[in-house]
């Protein structure tokens, strides 16, 4: 039924398979983990399971809230079935606090409350070290269009109140966040590729620790402890069990 056709693409920590729909495709979440451009890389054991997981469970919530998004289920671990997307070159920003590179290139103190929240977007493009761009850049780069980019704002404000309320619940503060969208064959701007420690900071709620992948770009801690810690935090037991999976 899900059976796993050619693989078509291949990104840094997923490939993505063909399915015998041909308006779905299956995406394997490796358990690769690169920084800096894909400079820095490793291999953590149970990643790809953990961060397919955590996904999973936050796309089902935002669809529950509405929103359209490219998964459809989850297969086995490591495993989901999503709708094909002709997927936008942005990564989609959004920063509650400032920390990371927005500390590096402007004047913002470290843990700042930034609110209304800043959406920053970024060019995709390894090549180019995903610049930072404005709205004039991507019209004229045909990236997307000015309505599209007003759409992805509001999509992306509600991703924000919806995680961050859910997230908080279980004693995660959800800092910032990369987002990726496409569209979907109707043309539909859909959100796609993943939420999860690899593209989010997470930091505990009391603590401020961190809770992503962080870790791993400051060479810091057991990144793989603390990925299976967030995965049980936002993965409840009745989760797995819809999922016909072991618990954890
Ligand atoms: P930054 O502060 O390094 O710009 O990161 C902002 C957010 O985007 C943070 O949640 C991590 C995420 N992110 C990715 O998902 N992929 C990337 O390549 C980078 C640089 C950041
Ligand atoms: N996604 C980027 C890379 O793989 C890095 C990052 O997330 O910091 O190189």
């Amino acid at each position: 039924m899900n059976e796993i056709g050619e693989l078509f693409f291949s990104g840094k920590a997923k490939d993505v398979y063909s399915h015998e729909n041909k308006d779905y495709v299956i995406i394997k979440f490796r358990d690769d983990i690169t920084a800096g451009d894909g400079e820095k890389k490793d291999n953590l054991k149970g990643k790809g399971e953990c961060n397919s997981l955590i996904s999973s469970k936050l796309f089902e919530i935002l669809e529950e809230n509405g929103l359209s998004t490219q998964y459809i289920e989850l297969i086995e671990p490591g495993v989901i079935l999503s709708k094909k997307l002709d997927m936008i070159p942005l990564e989609v920003i959004l920063r509650n606090i400032a920390t990371g590179s927005l500390i590096k290139k402007f004047p913002f103190r470290e843990k700042q409350d930034i609110n209304p929240p800043i959406i920053q977007m970024d060019f995709k493009n390894d090549e180019y070290h995903d610049p930072m761009l404005n709205d004039d850049i991507i019209i004229a780069l045909e990236i997307a269009k000015k309505e599209e980019l007003n759409q992805i704002r509001k999509i992306t404000l509600k991703i924000n109140a919806i995680l961050s309320e859910f997230l908080k619940n279980v004693g995660v503060l959800l800092v910032d966040f990369k987002l990726e969208f496409g569209k979907d064959i109707m043309g539909n701007i859909t959100l796609g590729d993943e939420i999860s420690p690899d593209t989010c900071r997470f930091w505990n709620i009391t603590t401020f620790e961190t809770l992503d992948k962080d870790l791993f770009r400051k060479g810091e801690g057991d990144v793989m402890n603390v990925y299976r810690e967030v995965c049980k935090l936002i993965v409840s037991e009745e989760d797995l069990k819809r999922w016909g999976i072991e618990p954890l």
